[in-house]
């Protein structure tokens, strides 16, 4: 039987009208929109698209967004002194610079700076270091997508196999640990695991998130598994795919996310919560 497919898109519309009511809850108590502004440095062209969507979401949404864009050449401090701005600045609660960042700038140094209280992309030390050790704390919006979508469909984690191949700080690292906190055994793969295949058929939910096309075949996955692709990749032919041979995949296992209409969705709506939830969480302080 055929996989059931995890509609990522429809489920990332319901969130985003959810977002829309506590933001326009939140310009009636407060007296203006929650704010959230994206810093682009240069003109990387996925960034540019990434960017573009996050924008229109926000005002899709009743979130006043800002775009700040810097161009390619400037220098860490002009980007520090921006970021040092928005973090006293009171209108703006999400702060968002956009990864990768040109080689000059260190990103650790960028990342560090943003106030942790507006930091919805999760990415700040705090917050990371909040996640590691079970405490509230804003977290990256794509694991945490995966989580959400997880959890609307019922998928068991408690006492349950989960394989994440792919140990970024974005995405593998955090949502290996949020996996654990849900009471899943995790392993967490990388480019030198040995013998892939023997770990990720161990796998009742199976997350792939490398950036690589056709990684993940048939014969990698326990049939009956829960398969989450992260990845987004252009092929020469212009299609949008993921890391899964989602065709393939989906004849043995029992749940799959598409590529696209699966996790990229739900990265945005989640961006969109985090917003919320640090404006509210700003105002329920300053009140
Ligand atoms: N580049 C790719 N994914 C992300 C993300 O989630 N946040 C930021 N800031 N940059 C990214």
């Amino acid at each position: 039987m055929p996989a059931q497919l995890i509609d990522g898109k429809s489920l990332a519309e319901t969130l985003r009208q959810q977002v829309g009511s506590r933001a326009a809850r939140f310009l009636s108590l407060h007296g203006r929109a929650p704010g959230l502004t994206v810093i682009l440095v240069g003109s990387n062209p996925a960034s540019e698209v990434y960017v573009r969507h996050k924008v229109a979401a926000c005002e899709k949404a009743g979130i006043a967004s800002q775009l700040i864009r810097l161009d390619a050449t400037c220098s860490s401090e002009a980007l520090l002194e921006q970021i040092g701005r928005l973090n006293k600045d009171r209108t703006v609660d999400g702060i968002l610079v956009q990864l990768p960042l040109p080689k000059h700038i260190a990103e650790k140094t960028i990342i560090q700076a943003i106030a942790p209280g507006k930091d919805v992309d999760g990415f700040h030390p705090v917050n990371a270091g909040a996640l590691f050790t079970g405490q509230p704390c804003l977290k990256p919006c794509t694991p945490l997508g995966v989580m959400v979508m997880l959890e609307h469909h019922n998928t068991a984690l408690r006492g349950a196999e989960a394989v994440v191949v792919g140990a970024s700080n974005i995405v593998g690292k955090p949502l290996a640990m949020m996996l654990l906190q849900a009471g899943a055994t995790v392993t967490l793969c990388n480019s030198k695991t040995q013998n892939l295949e023997e770990k990720t058929r161990r796998a009742d939910v199976l997350v792939a998130a490398v950036g690589r096309p056709g990684l993940i075949s048939a014969e990698m996955v326990k049939p009956g598994a829960v398969v989450i692709d992260v990845g987004i990749n252009r092929l020469e032919s212009g299609q949008l795919v993921g890391d899964v041979d989602f065709d393939r995949v989906a004849r043995v296992a029992k749940a799959i996310t598409p590529v696209p209409g699966g996790v990229g969705p739900m990265t945005i709506a989640m961006l969109l919560q985090n917003t919320l939830d640090a404006a509210e969480s700003f105002a329920s302080l300053s009140t």
